[in-house]
C-alpha cells in the first residue's frame, strides 16, 4: 500500500504529462506565424529560425512512429515497468537507467521533483520512478507513452538517445541537455537486451534469440552497430565486436560524406537511420543494398525499397537538416590544454596532417573518402560500406569524446596513442616534444 501511495505521489510530483511535448509554431515569434500556410507541399520558403527550431524538436522528440518497434515489438516498456505495473520482470530502476548511460533532462522536470531530488526524497530503485521520468519526457531520447494507470503502454526512441548527453550540472548524469555530444555512457547493446522478445531481430539476422544477445552484450558503452542490419557481420575476424562508436552530430556543416564509411550526405544518412535502424515509419530508397554478396541481410529484407503509408519522416529530413548543420562544435574547456605548445603543434599538424584533415572542416572540402592503406588500419569496417573507404572525420570538439577512444572502433584510446600509431604507420619520424605538442593541438581543437 505504501508502495502504491509512494508512486502516485511521484507520478503527480513529476506531473504526468505523458507524451511528447508538441512543436508550437507560434514559439517562434509573431514573423514566423506569418509563413505562408497554404502551400503544403512547400516548406523551404519557411523562415529559418522556424526551421531550426521544428527541427531541434524533431531532433529531440519525434520517434517517427518507431514506438511500434521498441515497445510494440520489443516490448521493451514492460521490461522498464516490471512486473508490479502490468510488465515482466523486476523492472528498471532509475539506478540502473542511470548506470545504462541513460540521462536525465533536469529542466524537464517540476519544480517538486527537483526539490524531492535534492531533498533525497525520490526512491531511486523504483521502477515507478523510471515510468514516471519516461512519461514527462524527462529521459533524454526515449518518451514512455503511459497507459494511464501507472505502467506504460509503449515506449519509442529519438535521435538524442545516442547523439545527446547532459553536462551533469544536477548530479553525474543528470542536467542541462547538449544536442549533438555522442553519449558515450550509453550502453545500447545492454538497453535492447532488456527486452524480453527479441525474436524480430533473430528473424531478420536469421540467428537465434541468444546470438543475438550475445552480439548485444559484446557492443560495450559508447557503441552501436549500425551495419549489423545489412550484413549480419557481429564480430570481426579477430573475434572483436564489429559495433562502432557513437559519433559526434555537432560540427558537421560544410563537410561532404558522413558516417565513419562515408555513407552520404546527412540528410541520406537521417532517413537510413529514422527508418532502418530506429524502425520509424517512411520512405527509403538506396538500390546500393540490393548488393546479395555485401549486404546480404538487407537485400533480403529489402531494407532499399522501404515503403510506408503515412510517411512520417520525409516531411521532417529538411528541418532536421537545418538543425544539425546549426549545432557548431563545442569549445574545449579553458586550461584543458596547453596553448604554447597548441600553437607548436598547429605547425606540425599543418605539415604532417592537413592534407586531409583541411582546416577549419578538418576534413576535405571535396571527396572526404581514403583507403584503410593510407591511414595505416585494416579494411573491415571500410568494406562494410558502399565505397570500402573511411572518412576522414572532422576533428573539432574532440574532448567531448575521448571517452571510449578514436577511430571508428575506438581502437586508440587516447589522442596520444593516435599520434603513435599515425607516425609509425605513415613513416612520419615526430620526435617525442613534436607528438606531444600535436597532441595538446588536437586537444585544443
Ligand atoms: C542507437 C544509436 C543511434 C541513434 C538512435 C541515432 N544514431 Fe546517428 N549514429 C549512430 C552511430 C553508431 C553512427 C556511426 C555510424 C557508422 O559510421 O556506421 C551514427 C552516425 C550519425 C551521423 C554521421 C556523423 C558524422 O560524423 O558524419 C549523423 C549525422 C547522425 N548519426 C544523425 C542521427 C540522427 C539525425 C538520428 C535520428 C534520426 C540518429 N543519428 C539516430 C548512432 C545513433
Ligand atoms: C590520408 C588522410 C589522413 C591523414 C594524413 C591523417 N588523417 Fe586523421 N583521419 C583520417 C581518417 C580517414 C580518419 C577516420 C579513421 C577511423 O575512424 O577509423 C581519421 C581520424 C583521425 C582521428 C580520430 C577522430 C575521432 O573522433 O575518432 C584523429 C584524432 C586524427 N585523425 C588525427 C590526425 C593527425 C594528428 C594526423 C597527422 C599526424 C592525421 N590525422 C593524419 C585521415 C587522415
Amino acid at each position: 500500500m505504501r508502495q502504491i501511495t509512494l508512486a502516485i505521489a511521484l507520478l503527480s510530483a513529476f506531473g504526468c504529462k505523458n507524451n511528447t511535448p508538441s512543436f508550437d509554431p507560434a514559439a517562434g515569434g509573431a514573423d514566423e506565424r506569418a509563413a505562408p500556410a497554404m502551400d503544403h507541399d512547400r516548406d523551404d520558403d519557411r523562415p529559418r529560425r522556424f526551421r531550426l527550431s521544428e527541427g531541434r524538436h524533431i531532433f529531440r522528440f519525434d520517434t517517427f512512429g518507431d514506438e511500434d518497434f521498441w515497445g510494440g515489438t520489443l516490448l521493451l516498456h514492460q521490461a522498464i515497468e516490471g512486473s508490479a505495473h502490468g510488465g515482466v520482470g523486476a523492472g528498471v530502476s532509475p539506478k540502473t537507467a542511470l548506470t545504462v548511460g541513460l540521462k536525465v533532462d533536469v529542466d524537464a522536470l517540476s519544480k517538486a521533483t527537483v526539490d524531492a531530488l535534492k531533498a533525497r526524497k525520490v526512491n531511486l530503485d523504483d521502477p515507478a520512478v523510471t515510468v514516471a521520468l519516461l512519461t514527462s519526457n524527462a529521459v533524454v531520447g526515449v518518451t514512455g507513452f503511459s497507459d494511464g494507470k501507472g505502467g506504460l503502454r509503449t515506449l519509442g526512441i529519438q535521435c538524442a538517445f545516442c547523439h545527446s548527453t547532459v553536462d551533469n550540472s544536477f548530479a553525474p548524469g543528470i542536467g542541462h541537455r547538449l544536442d549533438g555530444w555522442p553519449n558515450r555512457d550509453l550502453n545500447v547493446g545492454a538497453i535492447v537486451n532488456l527486452s524480453p522478445d527479441l525474436s524480430a531481430v533473430a528473424a531478420l539476422l536469421g540467428v537465434t534469440d541468444s546470438a543475438v544477445r550475445q552480439v548485444l552484450k559484446s557492443w560495450g558503452p559508447g557503441k552501436f552497430d549500425a551495419e549489423l542490419f545489412l550484413d549480419g557481420k557481429a564480430f570481426r575476424d579477430d573475434g572483436k565486436s564489429a559495433a562502432t562508436l557513437i559519433p559526434a552530430a555537432f560540427g558537421l556543416a560544410g563537410v561532404n560524406l558522413h558516417t565513419y564509411t562515408g555513407w552520404g550526405s546527412i540528410p541520406y544518412w537521417n532517413a537510413f537511420v529514422a527508418i532502418l535502424e530506429m524502425h520509424g515509419k517512411g520512405n527509403f530508397y538506396d538500390p546500393r543494398l540490393d548488393d546479395k554478396i555485401k549486404f546480404p541481410v538487407a537485400a533480403r529484407a529489402g531494407s532499399g525499397h522501404v515503403k510506408a503509408d503515412p510517411d512520417l519522416v520525409t516531411s521532417k529530413l529538411a528541418a532536421l537538416h537545418d538543425y544539425q548543420l546549426s549545432l557548431q562544435a563545442p569549445r574545449p574547456p579553458e586550461d584543458s590544454f596547453d596553448e604554447e605548445a597548441a600553437r607548436r603543434g598547429q605547425q606540425v599538424f599543418a605539415a604532417k596532417c592537413a592534407q586531409c584533415h583541411v582546416a577549419p572542416l578538418y576534413t576535405e572540402p571535396g571527396w572526404n573518402m581514403h583507403t584503410g592503406a593510407e591511414i595505416g588500419i585494416d579494411t573491415f569496417q571500410a568494406d562494410r560500406s558502399p565505397d570500402g573507404h573511411y572518412r576522414t572525420t572532422p576533428l573539432r570538439g574532440l574532448f567531448t569524446r575521448e571517452k571510449g577512444g578514436f577511430f571508428h572502433d575506438g581502437r586508440f584510446a587516447t589522442l596520444n596513442a593516435v599520434v603513435d600509431h599515425y607516425d609509425s604507420a605513415l613513416k612520419l619520424g615526430l620526435s617525442a616534444p613534436q607528438k606531444s605538442d600535436l597532441v595538446e593541438f588536437l586537444k585544443s581543437l
